[in-house]
């Protein structure tokens, strides 16, 4: 399964035996790099960048690290390796075979959960493209745009699989996805998160912690397809994911240490002597997390969804390892509880399994993610200051689903609009913040240098050192 990168699109699926197809991707390319050339990075298309490319699919040593001029990145298709005699292992249709081709009657539920998933891609790269101008330090910088581009290469990876197998709907889906604009009022993004937007390295990192988190559950959902490419493709760009949580999780761990030095130093926890000695206030900290976490848990979706149960029980979409859960893998008698307001309190309610899939997997994110917190939590305990950082209930700050119409406080009490109105400016970022944040950001540029407010990451990437030169000005 090594990757030929002799080929104009490097890629593993032995693109040239199927030269209609070949010819159409060849054709998307160009259009692609128009748009990276837009609305990719900001500044970034001279710099020799120490960025990591994939030559296999191996879990061994797929990536090899070298510094590349942005542009000339090498963007392709890569799907894990066949397992053979597959199954498709939940819903309906559980032991049969998994699918190679499209099958009719799934056809345009396919086509929409990949052109969805598709859509994220370009549109975070789109969020992001202004960050490089204030990186706090090289290192961050660099990981930024490898983020960048393997946002980019997952936008290859859904545009291969519309062009591959839905024919021409598939390539006029493609072509769409270089036209959206996260953000824009016309046309923008599909999802609401993805027209948020990511001003500061704050942001950058809560992004990278949260969002992409749930990039990693929406993959986990697909790498379990009774649609066997899909598995595939979404296996090999989880490898690629991991790196962006990482990027998020150190980020902000960074940022906490930093603020924990300050506070130390001072001995003040009174945040208007954090900022005046350049670092970010815990509270601030915890508003931007509530804001991310909100605005990233409503990406699984309504709470009761009857395409969610339609997508599981015709094999398209799984649960988050599926293949390790004990149950039926079919669900059909099973119950989940879901929150509902009743009388202006929140209470649990059962309903079919089936239909709260969503739910399920929102769930799963949330436990993830607060394993995460904990882990922010100990640089907090280890530097011996006593307040922590905790996600908010999961029914504040809403826009979909049930949760949309009530107002919750951040500890899941029900409040009035009024109360709602007063409490707003603690729970989630003022403009006042983002405008305090927005203050510390200036670009580092000097090897092993790092801006005021954040902690160096304890090793470089790839083993080297921190003071390495991960970019080369031209
Ligand atoms: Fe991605
Ligand atoms: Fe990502």
């Amino acid at each position: 399964m090594s990757i030929n990168y002799s080929e104009k699109i490097p890629n593993n699926v032995n693109l040239s035996e199927d030269r209609a197809l070949q010819r159409a991707l060849e054709q998307w390319q160009p259009n692609f790099l128009d748009w990276w050339g837009d609305v990719g990075p900001d500044g970034s298309q001279d710099f020799d960048v120490y960025l990591r490319t994939a030559v296999s699919v191996d879990p061994q040593g797929w990536a090899h690290f070298d510094h590349v001029k942005m542009p000339d990145y090498r963007w392709g298709i890569f799907l894990n390796p066949r397992e053979e005699d597959r199954k498709i292992h939940f819903g309906e249709h559980m032991g049969e075979d998994v699918w190679q081709d499209v099958p009719g009657e799934h056809r345009a539920n396919l086509r929409r959960i990949i052109v969805t998933q598709g859509d994220t891609e370009p549109a975070s790269v789109e969020q992001q493209r202004h960050l490089g101008l204030t990186a706090p330090s090289m290192y961050d910088l660099r990981n930024l745009f490898q983020v960048n581009v393997e946002e980019g290469r997952h936008l290859w990876a859904m545009v291969y699989l519309l062009h591959r197998y839905f024919g021409r709907d598939g390539r006029e889906e493609a072509e769409a996805l270089l036209e959206r604009r996260s953000g824009d009022q016309d046309n923008p993004r599909i999802l609401g998160a993805f027209n948020e937007r990511t001003p500061d390295w704050l942001s950058f990192f809560m992004f990278t912690y949260f969002t992409d988190r749930d990039g990693k559950f929406q993959l986990c959902a697909l790498a379990e397809s009774g649609f066997d490419p899909l598995a595939r493709t979404t296996k090999f760009m989880l490898t690629e994911e991991a790196h962006h949580m990482f990027v998020g999780e150190s980020g902000v761990s960074r940022v906490l240490q930093r603020t924990c030095d300050v506070m130390n130093q001072l001995k003040t926890d009174d945040p208007v002597k954090v900022r005046a000695a350049g670092a970010i206030d815990l509270a601030t900290i915890q508003r931007y997390l509530n804001f991310h976490y909100s605005v990233t848990i409503d990406l699984f979706g309504a709470d009761q969804s009857s395409n969610a149960a339609m997508f599981y029980s015709t094999g398209i979409k799984g649960r988050f390892e599926e293949g390790k859960r004990t149950d039926d893998h079919r669900l059909r008698g099973d119950t989940y509880r879901v929150l509902e307001v009743q009388d202006g309190r929140l209470v649990e309610k059962e309903v079919p399994m089936l239909n709260a899939l969503n739910e399920v997997l929102r769930d799963d994110f949330i436990k993830d993610s607060i394993a995460g917190v904990n882990r922010w939590n100990k640089v907090l305990e280890k530097s011996g200051i006593p307040n922590r950082l905790t996600v908010p209930h999961k029914a504040f700050n809403r826009q979909i689903g049930t949760l949309a119409n009530v107002r919750i406080s951040p500890e899941g009490q029900p409040l009035s609009q009024a109360q709602w109105d007063a409490g707003r400016d603690t729970w989630l970022p003022t403009a006042e913040d983002r405008a305090f944040v927005q203050s510390l950001m200036g670009r580092v540029v000097e090897p092993g240098k790092f801006a005021g407010w954040i902690a160096p990451p304890a090793m470089g990437i790839n083993r080297q050192p921190v003071n390495f030169e991960y970019i080369r000005f031209n």
